[in-house]
C-alpha cells in the first residue's frame, strides 16, 4: 500500500497540506499551558473540520462524490441504505432528491456518530440486527463502504451479512461494497487478532455473493474500481 504517515491512502497535494496543517494543531493543542487555552469544542471542530478536508481529497473518497453517488442518484432510489457514518459522509444524503421522493437512511453501530445525522432517519444499530428495521424488499440500494474489515472482521459475519442485505433488497436493487486491498491480496482488517481463514473474503469471492448477486454497475461505470494510489475497491452488485 502507498503509504503517507498514519492516513489510509494517498490523498491529492492539498490534502497532504491539510493533513500536515491538521498535525501540527494537534501538537500545539496538546502544548500544556497553550493548549489548555484553547477551548475544547473549538479544537474539536477545528480538528474533524481538517480531518474532513483530507479525506475528501483521497482518489477513493473523490470517486465517491464525482462517480458513484450520482449514479446511485439516476437510479431514482426511493430508500437508500447507508451504513457506516464517518464525519466526512455525513453529507452523502444531499446526492439524493429529499423526502417523499427518497428516503435516505444511515446506520452504525458506534454511538458517538449518531449526532452527525438526522435522528429520524438514523439507525443505531450491528448491521446484522438491521432486519428488524425494514420490510423484505424494501430498498432500493444498499451503499456498505469500510464496514468490512473495519467491524465486520470475520468471514461468518460478512456472510450473514450479505444474507441480510439481500432479503432487504429488492429484486434488481443495487449492493456497493467499498473495502481495501491488502498487501497479500486479501481484504484489509484494521484490527485482526489473528482471524486466520475465518476473516473476511474478497466479495467477489463469497458463496453468498454468487448465489444471489450478479458483479455488474449502472450503465458506463465498471463492476469493480481499484486506485494507483489506494488500496481502496469498490465492487458494484446487482440482486438478480
Ligand atoms: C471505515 S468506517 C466507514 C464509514 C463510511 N461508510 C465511509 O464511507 O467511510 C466503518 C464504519 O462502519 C461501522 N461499523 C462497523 N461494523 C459495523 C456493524 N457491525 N454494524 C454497523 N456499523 C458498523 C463503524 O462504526 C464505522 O463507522
Amino acid at each position: 500500500m502507498d503509504k503517507v504517515s498514519d492516513i489510509p491512502s494517498r490523498p491529492d497535494k492539498k490534502g497532504r497540506l491539510t493533513y500536515a496543517v491538521y498535525q501540527l494543531g494537534r501538537k500545539i493543542t496538546r502544548l500544556p499551558f497553550l493548549g489548555a487555552l484553547i477551548p475544547k469544542a473549538l479544537k474539536t471542530r477545528v480538528q474533524v473540520r481538517l480531518l474532513t478536508e483530507v479525506f475528501d481529497h483521497l482518489p477513493d473518497r473523490q470517486y465517491m462524490e464525482a462517480s458513484i453517488l450520482p449514479a446511485l442518484a439516476d437510479l431514482k432510489p426511493s430508500r437508500v441504505l447507508d451504513v457506516g457514518v464517518e464525519t466526512y459522509t455525513a453529507h452523502y444524503g444531499q446526492w439524493f432528491p429529499p423526502e417523499p421522493e427518497c428516503e435516505y437512511w444511515t446506520l452504525d453501530l458506534n454511538r458517538d456518530v449518531a449526532r452527525l445525522r438526522p435522528k429520524e432517519r438514523h439507525i443505531v444499530a450491528n448491521v446484522l440486527n438491521v432486519a428488524s428495521f425494514f420490510k423484505p424488499e424494501s430498498l432500493d440500494v444498499v451503499i456498505m463502504n469500510g464496514p468490512f474489515g473495519y467491524g465486520i472482521d470475520r468471514l461468518d459475519e460478512q456472510e450473514r451479512t450479505i444474507e441480510i442485505v439481500r432479503t432487504l433488497l429488492r429484486p434488481g436493487g443495487r449492493f456497493l461494497v467499498g473495502w481495501d486491498l491488502g498487501p497479500d491480496g486479501r481484504p484489509v482488517v484494521v484490527n485482526d487478532p489473528g482471524l486466520g481463514d475465518l476473516r473476511i473474503k474478497d466479495p467477489t469471492e463469497m458463496q453468498s455473493i454468487r448465489s444471489y448477486f450478479r458483479h455488474e454497475a449502472p450503465a458506463g461505470l465498471p463492476a469493480r474500481v481499484t486506485f494507483t494510489e489506494c488500496a481502496h475497491v469498490y465492487d458494484w452488485f446487482v440482486l438478480a
